[in-house]
Order: structure tokens, then sequence, then C-alpha cells
């Protein structure tokens, strides 16, 4: 029997943080042997917001990068570049079209990042769910492993699905899987080390607000010792009062892959003084082996760009047959 897929994507704005990969990436990783994955940089939602010409490829290239350098093998998973497959693109237009614009005004990322934009805010923004259900759905996926911020945009696509089925296709033959989203309990939301009440970000403009994973040991070992804590003594999971002392407890837990259990009888005892240094030893020890990876990679771009071309032609191969089909459920002409 064929293998169930998976999609995901991750935006290559700036460097990629511990939320990212707890998130998503390590994720992946674990399901890549189970799963057909296609991952790829979505590199045409980056510029939805304000972006710099000169970086955009290059932080393309890092995220492919940090994609393996965090286990992804690339002979066995698709990664690709999405801007180029135009089917994305093409998709996202002949959704526009089906898709109601109070569907979009509703999405909270959008409103998040439309106060951050003031003035600036581009039709791409308020249209970014839409380029992002066409990304899903062209692929067919099974499952899309994503954190927990991008739940209400799956929740979407599959509402844009079940309307072109509905409006262009029959109940026997739908046109388009829907597909479901996979979010698991673990890492799905990572926040931010000066507040533990907001995700941690890319967009943040506090940098100690992250764990970057290109962080030097010494920024890590910083970043934790100046994190949020507060005057209580002992540590525990689940205090709504004590959000930073969940998050960074989970942290731990992930890090060292230890049981939620193993951490409780660990640091129950413990003081915010002895428990920082463990918990940036453990991070600077999960980093060591992706920073080395990924700064080894770093340095062989022939070989990531063989690696996006043929990810761009296994992608090429599934994509395309799937934009045929829904256009020709529109009724499209076909060029002679
Ligand atoms: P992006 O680039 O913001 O984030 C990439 C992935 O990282 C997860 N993530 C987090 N997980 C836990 N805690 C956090 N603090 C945290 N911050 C980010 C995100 O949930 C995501 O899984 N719109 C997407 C990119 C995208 C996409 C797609 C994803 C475009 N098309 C199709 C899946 C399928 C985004 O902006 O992710």
């Amino acid at each position: 029997m064929a293998k169930q897929r998976i999609l995901s994507g991750i935006q290559p704005t700036g460097n990629l943080h511990l939320g990212n990969y707890l998130g998503a990436i390590r994720n992946w990783v674990e399901l890549q042997d189970q799963y057909d994955a296609f991952l790829f940089m979505a590199d045409l939602h980056a510029i939805t917001v304000p972006h710099d010409p000169q970086r955009l490829a290059d932080n393309t290239y890092k995220v492919a990068a940090t994609y393996i350098a965090c286990g992804i093998d690339p002979e066995q998973a698709t990664i690709f570049v999405q801007s180029h497959l135009s089917a994305h693109a093409e998709l996202a237009w002949l959704f526009n079209c089906i898709t109601p614009l109070n569907w979009l005004e509703r999405m909270i990322q959008f409103k998040e990042k439309a106060v951050k934009q003031g003035e600036n805010v581009s039709i791409g923004l308020l249209d970014y769910p839409v380029l992002q259900a066409a990304d899903i759905l062209l692929y067919e996926p099974d499952l899309v492993p994503v954190g927990e911020d991008q739940k209400q945009h799956l929740e979407l696509t599959r509402d844009i699905a079940a309307r072109l089925n509905f409006q262009y296709g029959s109940e026997d033959t739908p046109i388009l899987k829907v597909p479901e989203p996979m979010i698991r309990e673990a890492g799905a939301r990572v926040m931010s080390l000066t507040d533990g009440t907001k995700k941690m970000s890319k967009s943040d403009p506090s940098e100690q607000s992250r764990i970057d994973l290109t962080d030097s040991p010494e920024v890590i070992t910083k970043k934790i010792k100046r994190a949020k804590t507060d005057p209580e003594r002992g540590l525990w999971f689940d205090d709504p009062a004590r959000p930073e002392c969940h998050n960074l407890l989970g942290l731990y837990m992930v890090l060292s892959g230890q049981t939620k259990a193993a951490v409780v009888a660990e640091c129950q005892d413990m003081g915010w003084g002895q428990f920082k240094p463990l918990l940036a030893e453990t991070a600077v020890q999960a980093l060591a082996p992706i920073q080395a990876k990924f700064n080894a990679l770093m340095g062989d771009r022939a070989y990531l760009e063989q690696i996006l071309k043929t990810g761009q032609e296994k992608a090429a191969a599934v994509a395309y047959p799937t934009l045929a089909k829904v256009k020709d459920a529109l009724g499209f002409s076909h060029p002679v």
C-alpha cells in the first residue's frame, strides 16, 4: 500500500527558532519514515510583509539547510521551494474567486499582523491563508503537521476544499481531498522567554524573547538566564498563574527527551537558580549537532541546489495534475 502523505512548510523570514523546531520540524523528522513527506520553504508567504530582496534567496537556502540539519532525510522527503512551482500562485487565484472575503477578515493572524503593519497592510497579507490552502491542497496530503498557531489556517483550508467540492464536484467524486491537521501536544506552543503568555515568534522585536537555532552556547545560556520567571519556590506544570514556569519546564521536557512525570520528579523541588543552568545546558547539547550540520550544509550550495531541483521535479509531478483537475472542474479551455 502506498504511504500516506504529509505536507508542511515554513516561511524563510529571519532565523528559525525553538518554536519552529519543536512545533514543526522535529515532528516531521519523526514522521518521515512512515509518511511520504513534502516539505517546502514558503517564500511567497515571506513577502506578505515588507522584506529585504537581498536576503530572501539566502534565507530560503538557510531554511532548507535547517530542515536537513534537524534530521530530514533529503533522499526520502521531497524538499522544495514554493515559488519554484507556479502552481501555488495559480491555484491561489482560483481559490480567491470562491473564498468569501469575510472568511479572511476573521483570521487571527491577519488581525495581529495587520496591526503591526499600520497603513501598509497588503492584499497579500489578507490573502495569505488562501495561498496556504493552495500549498496544501495541491499535494492532497492526508495530514498537515504544524504548531498550534496554524490551526485556524488549516480549518480555512478544509473549508475552501469543501466549498470547491460542493460547488463544482459531486458527493461521490470530490475534486480535492480534505486534509486533517496534525498538532502534537508537546512543543505545539512554545512561548516567549520574556512573556509566557505570548508565543515565541520571529517577528517579536526582542531577540531575548526567543532562542534561535543558530544561537551560540553563550547566547543561549544568557537568554535562559535572563528569561522571565516568578518568585515561587518549586517548579510545576499547568499552573495558569505561572505561564513561564510551564513553558520552561515544557522546553526542558522536549529537549531532554523525558516524560512529563520524569521532569516533575526531577524538578519539583528546584529553584530557578538550579533549574536555569540545567535547561541551558540541555538546550546547548540538543542544538550543537544541528548547528554543526547546518554550518557544513551552508558551505555546500551546490548540494542544496541539487536537492531543491530534485524536490521541484518531484513536487511538480504531484502539483500540476491537481491544478489541472481543478481547472477542468471550473470549466477552463485547454490551450491547443
Ligand atoms: P511559520 O513560518 O510562522 O512557522 C512554521 C512552523 O512553526 C510553527 N511555530 C510554532 N510552533 C510552536 N510554538 C511556536 N512558538 C511556534 N511558532 C511557529 C508553526 O505552527 C508552523 O508549523 N503559514 C505558515 C507557513 C505555511 C504552511 C503552508 C504551513 C505556508 N503554507 C502549508 C503548512 C502548510 C507559517 O507562517 O509558518
